[in-house]
C-alpha cells in the first residue's frame, strides 16, 4: 500500500469528509484504478465507515475498483451507430483485444466499455481511444487505428 500517496492527498484537503469524492479522483488519478486496501486506509483515517465510500465508488461510473489499461476504448453501441455496424466493430474488438466489455487485456494496455452515444453520430460507428474519437470505422480501419497503440 502506498500510505505517502494517499497521505499528501488527504493534506490537500482539510475537510476530508466533505471533499470525499475529489480525493477518490486523485487517488483513481494516481493508481488508475482505486485499490481496496488506500481505500481502507482512507476509512480509517477519516473515521468513516468503509461502505461509506463503496456506496460513492458504486453510485458514480467513473470509479473503478479494478485496474484499468493504458488506453480506455469506449465503443458506441448507441442506436445511430447500432445501425451502421457497431456490434462487428465490438465482435472485431473482442477478437483482436481477446476481452469482453469492461475487462483489460492481459498486457495491461487496453481497457474495452461499452456505451450509449458518444455525440458523433454523424461518424457511427465510432469509438473513443482515450481523448481521440474515431468514426467511419470499419474492421480493417479498427485494426490500423489500434497499431498506433501498441
Ligand atoms: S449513437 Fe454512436 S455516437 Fe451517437
Amino acid at each position: 500500500m502506498d500510505v505517502q500517496t494517499v497521505d499528501k492527498i488527504l493534506d490537500k484537503f482539510p475537510d476530508t469528509t466533505g471533499n470525499l469524492i475529489a480525493i477518490l479522483h486523485e487517488v483513481q488519478n494516481h493508481f488508475n484504478y482505486l485499490p481496496e486496501a488506500e481505500l481502507r486506509y482512507i476509512a480509517k483515517k477519516i473515521d468513516i465507515p468503509i461502505t461509506q465510500i463503496y456506496s460513492i465508488v458504486h453510485f458514480y461510473n467513473r470509479f473503478t475498483l479494478s485496474p484499468k489499461g493504458k488506453h480506455e476504448i469506449s465503443i458506441c453501441l448507441g442506436t445511430a451507430c447500432h445501425v451502421k455496424g457497431a456490434g462487428k466493430i465490438l465482435d472485431e474488438l473482442k477478437e483482436k483485444l481477446e476481452i469482453n466489455p469492461g475487462d483489460t487485456t492481459e498486457d495491461m494496455n487496453f481497457s474495452l466499455e461499452v456505451v450509449r452515444c458518444i455525440g458523433a453520430c454523424s461518424l457511427a460507428p465510432a469509438v473513443v481511444i482515450d481523448e481521440d474519437t474515431y468514426g467511419d470505422l470499419t474492421p480493417k480501419k479498427l485494426t490500423k487505428t489500434l497499431s498506433k497503440y501498441k
